[in-house]
């Protein structure tokens, strides 16, 4: 049996069968993934999930909604889409979402142009009966004798991929042929299109957000950046939660078919918005964490969650993209950048390698705040690295009133004459809170003394000593204390979501102790600390100093460098030198697993506790 669901979100009215009984979110996402938020992966724990029925018939709200959502919330038609079910036809509204703010700007450095992937044509000479050589040996020939005048390396004997053969038949009796070639290899073979050109696409995977960056790999130039978020973040807002999900065979298939879709529809908007031929995307070069490339890859990612954490696959490679369902030339070369571990993966890699850690003199501090917190030190000499598990907390996953990087969200906030201030996204009246205003607004409680050193909110009676428009923030809510920053949106934090930002801050803290203790270093012997990642980059440092994310003697040696990720795969896709750039970077690094370690563990107890104020 089937309703009919209406749904509306923002300006966009559909109308589509449902199964009778079948999960609400189940009925969005199927639709369009990108609708709907799940940060817990579907489990009935964040409670991002919601949705309002405006009309119709939804199962009655279960014990765990009733948690989650206000008797306010439920009577105004509030329901949580991963446990509402449905029971007769039904209309439901999404509720408003700002755009995404995604960082997408990285580190910028001069790249030769000497791209790994070429689109080369060629005029290969014609048979005769005294010179009956084959299609592939004339073909290598005069692609030997134009690699040679760009200053291309040489290409492996005899190496025209098995898929190109059947083309490569074909377009040798058609005069010119197009190419393309990687790796020694030729992956097609097709006949030459007049106006050919060849473009590439460096893609930042991650598990929240994907960047893709289209450049001319003739001329260097970057054409055009889109950002998007995640489309499989319905199986949850982290990578165990995507590993969880991708137990199930069907589901594993369900991400890599949302992912391969998602870059192939990001490739073809940006090649189509620059006026040129889908075909003339040869090459992608993509860094993402180990998970997201197993997903990427079909690969079961389960390994990667247990110890002692083998994934399947680490080292840098080049697939047809066509093969792993991509987009672009039919010889178009998918290159999946390496990885160090189970946990830090391609993305750290390419950034590190952006930035040059792994050839710079002296010995900084590599931090990528995403979902998880990567930290990586050293320079030429070698690097260390480890992954902390910070959890999605600096990511607005797992706090209350939490939001990614979006319109409305809170991302900066200050203490002003015994007063509480805040700025938000775009302007807009507060939503929430993102990851740079929850470490603000913690850096402003501790200033204050709303919130003490071990991380408890004061009680009423030390709340009343306070100046009275701080003293009206502080509130008990049904699960304890809570902290109001907006109060008329109901815009706060609980005590629950400070001890989450408190257990994320001392993982990373404890990370970073670790690193420099095994290398016998001390914090003010650090030359530089490079924070990458959207967070990171929106980080106040002062404030992330003041909470004891790092350490503070580092504050005045941070330098921002966005989207680091990014800017690798970019590089790596216009040049062979920086794609090498990757594979010496991983080979620099040095893993270190810290739960096993009993001075990590040591270093995040003593780490729980705030840093007292300077
Ligand atoms: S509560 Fe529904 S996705 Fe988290």
């Amino acid at each position: 049996m089937t309703h009919i669901l209406k749904l509306r979100a923002g300006k966009r009215n559909e109308e589509i069968r449902v199964e009778a009984g079948s999960r609400v979110m189940d009925a969005i996402s199927a639709l369009d993934p990108s609708l709907i938020d799940a940060p817990c992966g579907g489990k009935a724990l964040c409670g991002k999930c919601r949705i309002r029925l405006v009309g119709g018939r939804l199962t009655a709200p279960e014990e765990r909604e009733s948690r989650l959502l206000s008797a306010a919330e439920l009577s105004a038609g509030l329901r949580l889409a991963c446990l509402a079910r449905f029971e007769g036809d039904a209309e439901i509204e999404l509720p408003a979402r700002g755009e995404a703010s995604i960082i997408t700007a990285g580190p910028k450095a001069a790249v030769d142009r000497d791209p790994p992937v070429r689109l080369v044509v060629v005029a290969p000479s014609e048979p005769s009966l005294e010179a009956q050589s084959d299609d592939e040996a004339r073909l290598l020939a005069a692609l030997a004798l134009e690699l040679g005048r760009q200053g291309a390396p040489e290409l492996a004997p005899g190496r025209v991929d098995l898929a190109a053969l059947p083309g490569l038949a074909r377009c040798m009796r058609e005069g010119s042929v197009e190419a393309v070639v990687a790796d020694g290899r030729v992956l097609s073979a097709v006949p030459a299109r007049p106006g050919a050109r060849q473009l590439g696409l460096g893609v930042d995977l991650g598990t929240t957000t994907v960047v893709a960056y289209l450049v001319d790999l003739s001329t260097g130039e970057r054409l055009a950046t889109a950002s998007e978020l995640n489309s499989q973040r319905s199986f949850g807002a982290d990578v165990i939660s995507r590993i969880e999900a991708a137990a199930d065979a069907e589901c594993l298939e369900v991400l890599r078919s949302r992912i391969t879709s998602q870059i192939a529809a990001m490739a073809r908007d940006l090649v189509r918005a620059q006026s040129r031929a889908q075909e003339d995307l040869v090459a992608m070069a993509i860094a993402g964490n180990t998970t997201m490339l197993h997903l990427l890859a079909g690969a079961p990612p389960g390994a990667i969650a247990l110890s002692p954490f083998a994934p399947a696959f680490l080292a840098r490679r080049i697939e047809g993209a066509a093969a792993l369902g991509l987009s672009g030339h039919p010889g178009c070369a998918a290159i999946l950048l390496p990885g160090v571990s189970a946990y830090v993966g391609a993305d750290i890699v390419a950034g590190i390698a952006a930035i040059g850690l792994h050839e710079a003199p002296g010995r900084s501090l590599f931090l990528d705040l995403g979902t998880n917190g990567e930290i990586a030190f050293g320079g030429s000499a070698g690097i260390v690295c480890c992954a902390t598990a910070a959890g999605p907390a600096f990511e607005g996953a797992g706090i209350e009133k939490g939001s990614g990087g979006v319109e409305g969200a809170i991302d900066s906030v200050w203490v002003d004459g015994g007063s509480l201030r805040f700025s938000t996204i775009g302007g807009a009246p507060a939503t929430g809170i993102c990851g740079s205003g929850l470490v603000d607004a913690l850096a402003a409680f501790l200033d204050c003394r709303i919130v003490d050193d071990t991380g408890r909110v004061v009680d009423a009676g030390e709340a009343a000593a306070l100046p009275s428009a701080l003293a009206a923030l502080v509130d008990q809510g049904p699960r304890g204390p809570l902290v109001f920053l907006d109060r008329q949106r109901g815009i706060y934090l609980s005590q629950a979501d400070i001890r989450a930002a408190q257990l994320a801050k001392a993982a990373i803290a404890a990370g970073i102790d670790t690193l420099l203790k095994l290398e016998g270093i001390g914090s003010g012997e650090v030359d530089r600390l490079y924070l990458a990642g959207g967070f990171g980059s929106l980080l106040d440092v002062r404030s992330a100093a003041r909470i004891g994310l790092f350490p503070a003697s580092l504050v005045d040696r941070v330098i921002v460098v966005g989207n680091a990720s990014g800017a690798g795969a970019t590089a790596a896709c216009l040049s062979r030198s920086r794609l090498a750039d990757c594979d010496r970077a991983r080979a620099a690094c040095a893993y270190v697993e810290l739960s096993s370690r009993p001075d990590f563990n040591e270093a995040y107890i003593e780490r729980m506790m705030f840093p007292e104020k300077a």
